[in-house]
């Protein structure tokens, strides 16, 4: 049996003891009978004494917020028309080698990644993370990045494009490679049957993980990717491809506050993990993927093209890393970067964007602006 005696406050929640059924945490185990109805207040991000297969009553309203907006915002890559951008891909004239160039290596991270997300939140994330309404969230946003590998098969039918070229380009290129190594790193950790969160030290990989996926793959290394696509769209080129990036990216902007408001949520419930020494390698974290995403924007675009190049990618990555770090009250890692790509929080809001790539627009019922970017 555990101890569910309340911790003293700020004091690191006891670990569980070694006899203590591995199902405890995931709402797998047996059931309680009788056991007393939920109390709101022994909810908790992680290490949870409440019973995490009750979502009522709802402790934390912006997770289930979030997964209404999900819902909301729902899209199919189907819907959008392609027939610009095969025209556009068979024509010998429309697009630079260069430019092909960085739309498949920016296609091929994407392929995977998107896979790798999904397993990160399936497999690693939603075993420890013990409350329910986030566990709704996290389902909500598993088919998500369905939807969004579901975009990936269908712009490859689309454009016949060489199918194992693209999904084994995470395998076959080396600044992909590298990217998908250092995360999964993070992963690999959470994925040994053995590991349990509970002490300072499981907890704090924990959070390692939500900061490799959510902070850095989704929240920043995503949004160069974003750069780069929706920057050939705003000059009329792949115009299918980055509407369906723009229905991405507003998906994927949820995703990285989601992951940011888990994480401060966790640090306000767990002060004794966020030691000085680990807000460090955070910030170590978040400027080595910085490093990472230069080399890949050297990679997919070595000479650069109107209105986008390595450089400014640097540039962008420095200004958001430095925004991810204020996101999480962390002192910024780089100097202070101007945004060169201003147009990009523009790109998010579909409503005031209409008609901006002159494809055929969708517009859901409840689709709206985002409060958040
Ligand atoms: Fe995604
Ligand atoms: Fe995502």
């Amino acid at each position: 049996m555990l101890d569910w005696s309340e911790p003293k406050p700020n004091s690191p929640i006891p670990p569980l003891g070694t006899d203590a059924p591995a199902v405890d945490a995931t709402g797998l185990g047996e059931i309680e009978r009788g056991g007393a109805r939920v109390s709101v207040d022994d909810k908790r991000m992680i290490n949870a004494r409440a019973d995490v297969n009750q979502l009522l009553p709802l402790k934390y309203r912006w997770a289930w917020e979030k997964y209404l907006s999900g819902c909301n915002n729902h899209w199919m890559p189907t819907e959008v028309s392609m027939q610009a951008d095969i025209a556009l891909w068979k024509s010998r004239e429309g697009l630079t080698d260069d430019e092909r160039r960085m739309i498949k290596r920016n296609l091929g991270f994407f392929a995977a990644s998107e896979s790798l997300v999904a397993n990160n939140i399936v497999l690693a994330i939603y075993r420890h993370l013990t409350n329910p309404e986030c566990r709704q969230y996290l389902l909500r946003q598993a088919f998500e990045e369905a939807i969004h590998t579901h975009t990936f098969q269908y712009i490859v039918e689309s454009l016949s494009l060489d199918e194992g070229e693209l999904f084994n380009m995470y395998r076959e290129v080396p600044s992909i490679t590298d990217k998908a190594a250092w995360a999964l790193k993070h992963t690999q950790n959470l994925d040994n049957p053995d590991f349990r969160t509970g002490t300072p030290e499981a907890d704090q990989s924990f959070l390692r993980d939500l900061v490799a996926f959510y902070v850095i793959f989704e929240g920043m290394w995503f949004y160069t990717g974003f750069a780069q696509i929706l920057s050939l769209g705003r000059r009329n080129k792949m115009v299918g491809i980055a509407e369906q990036y723009q229905y991405i990216l507003r998906d994927e902007s949820i995703h990285l506050n989601f992951g940011i408001d888990v994480i401060n949520q966790i640090k306000l419930e767990n002060p004794h993990l966020w030691t000085k020494a680990f807000q460090d390698e955070v910030r170590g974290m978040i400027s080595n993927a910085a490093e990472l995403e230069a080399a890949y924007g050297r990679d997919t675009m070595p000479r650069g093209f109107l209105g986008l190049n390595a450089a400014l990618c640097e540039q962008y990555m420095h200004f958001i890393a430095n925004r991810r770090c204020a996101q999480l009250g962390l002192v910024p890692v780089f100097a202070e970067a101007e945004n060169p790509f201003p147009w990009m929080s523009e790109a998010m809001d579909l409503k005031k964007e209409k008609n901006f790539f002159e494809t055929r627009v969708i517009e859901y019922q409840n689709g709206g602006a985002l409060a958040w970017d």
